[in-house]
């Protein structure tokens, strides 16, 4: 039996444009919390993890430091998340999902937070309410991309592509264009036009179209890093960009994309 919760002091509900799969994937994915909502923590160090769920550090914005665990309910499809040190020591957040449709889940969550008298009842858990909209909007926005990205797979390229992407004079760089049924962005790097595969290699977050002054672009998701130019990771991973087409201006002026074969 699991152990008795603190009160309830708040209810939030709402129904996610995602598969249940959609969300709990969101769910176990304990990396996007610092990136995909910088706004509420400030980052995240994993202590363990498993089928189960996960445990971690999280430091917030402000300062102080969480130590937290999210655990699957056995046989339900819930999971709780009990803060065991820091602010709010003893919270336990519990969440319910429901399948509503194929692409939509329903959820319920209940803020259990120890010693928090009648009169501060309202507005504390009014500030969860607040908090956990712009979570599950943010993971709503995120679990929505990567579906449509998951389900959405280009076709092998068999034989050499090509796009005239128009006057180089006529348009300013960063720009995004199609090859393909593949996305891409452009911009110049150290003087000369370069493209990259638009989707991140990681989970298929959306790379940004303008790489920072060392040619690299941050993934907004979980924050990876990676060179345009050599398509490789940039913080040590050992990731790649997908396949890119190479940029050429003619001697009409033209920008032009060609993409070789896959092989
Ligand atoms: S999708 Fe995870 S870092 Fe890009
Ligand atoms: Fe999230």
């Amino acid at each position: 039996m699991s152990p008795a919760l603190p009160p309830r002091i708040a209810l939030y509900e709402r129904t996610v444009a995602g598969s249940l799969a959609g969300v709990w994937e969101n769910v176990h994915d304990w990396e996007h919390l610092p990136w995909l909502h910088a706004s509420s923590f400030a980052s995240i160090a994993l202590l363990d993890s498993g089928d189960w769920g996960w445990r971690a550090r999280v430091d917030l914005p402000a300062g102080p430091e969480l130590e937290i665990e999210l655990r699957k309910r056995d046989g339900e499809q819930a999971y709780d998340v009990t803060t065991h040190s820091g602010p709010g020591v003893g919270s336990v957040i519990a969440t319910r999902l429901a399948p509503t449709g194929p692409d939509t889940t329903h959820v319920e969550v209940g803020f259990h937070i120890p010693g928090i008298g009648n009169d501060a009842a309202a507005g504390v858990g009014a500030g969860f309410v607040s908090l956990y909209t712009r979570l599950w909007d943010e993971d709503e926005g995120m679990i929505i991309a990567r579906a449509e990205a998951e389900t959405h797979d280009a076709p092998p390229v068999s034989q050499s592509l090509q796009a005239d992407l128009g006057p180089r004079s006529e348009f300013g760089l960063p720009v995004s264009f199609e090859l393909g049924g593949r996305r891409f962005h452009a911009a110049e790097v150290g003087g000369q036009p370069v493209a990259w595969a638009a989707a991140c290699p990681h989970r298929h977050g959306p790379l940004p179209d303008t790489p920072d002054s060392e040619g690299c672009v941050l993934c907004p998701w979980h924050g990876y890093r990676f060179d345009v130019r050599s398509g490789r990771s940039a913080d040590e991973r050992n990731l790649f960009l997908g396949r890119a087409p190479t940029l050429t201006v003619g001697d009409d002026g033209h920008l032009r994309a060609r993409l070789g074969p896959d092989r």
